[in-house]
């Protein structure tokens, strides 16, 4: 596992962004797992910043999401299909094509989850997997539970996460309650991963992932085990490493 503590947010996306365009860069057909919520925008702006100034091409990268809410459809500005279109697909040359996300509003969300992990292992899994960490250790939407979830599966959001999300909702109430998410396999079969961590609230869990014991109730200590990963966080995160 590498750690790269830079000083602050603007530090922590130069680097998030310099590792994902080195990876385009190095296979310009890769296949990019990406993440949704604050962490990542940063990233997402200065690889839009890149592919504007013309040293990067997205044009043959696939992509495929970690995770959507159940019910919320593509055009509902909370669902992470939008979250995606408007900080990173509608500004680079990808192919709307190439990008997948779960469909939130499939009638069958079972058959869902199984269609999205048969996507994702035809693609042989990402080449490089984002991922921003909850303050419960959640990677994707794997929330803390008693054993790590291997394939896409439907996930009941606990409390915590509900009471995170509810940022982003005018109403309560409108906070999805489920979602779709990639599993702990499916992520761990990633060639690389890129975890990013910001920020003081998430000081504690930075430390519990990355020096803890392994365990399911920090879903983002089995990446201890991954033999690729990198780290990238701001000094405010890293404070109790
Ligand atoms: P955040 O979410 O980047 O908005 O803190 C991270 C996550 O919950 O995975």
């Amino acid at each position: 596992m590498r750690i790269i503590v830079a000083k602050d947010y603007e530090g922590m996306c130069v680097n998030g962004a310099n590792l994902i365009a080195a990876q385009i860069l190095l296979k310009p057909d890769c296949v990019l797992g990406l993440a949704t919520g604050s962490t990542p925008c940063g990233i997402y702006d200065r690889l839009a910043g890149k592919y504007q100034a013309g040293e990067l091409d997205f044009s043959a990268v696939r992509s495929v999401n970690l995770d959507e809410y159940v019910g919320l459809s593509p055009e509902n500005d909370q669902s992470y299909r939008y979250f995606m279109q408007k900080n990173l697909f509608s500004r680079v040359n990808i192919r709307p094509e190439n990008t997948h996300v779960p469909d939130g509003l499939a009638a069958d969300i079972e058959a869902e989850c199984q269609r999205y992990e048969a996507l994702i292992a035809g693609y042989g899994y990402p080449d490089l997997q984002l991922l921003g960490i909850g303050l419960n250790g959640h990677i994707g939407f794997n929330e803390p539970e008693d054993q790590f979830p291997v394939a896409t599966h439907r996930v009941a959001l606990t409390e915590s996460t509900i009471a995170a999300n509810s940022r982003f909702f005018e109403n309560p109430a409108e906070v999805p309650r489920a979602a779709i998410t990639m599993g702990i396999g499916s992520i761990m079969r990633a060639k690389r991963v890129l975890l990013a961590i910001s920020g003081e609230n998430k000081k504690e869990i930075a430390r519990a992932a990355l020096c803890g014991p392994v365990t399911p109730q920090v879903p983002a200590s089995i990446l201890q085990l991954h033999p690729d990963v990198t780290v990238i966080l701001d000094a405010a995160a890293a404070a109790l490493l």
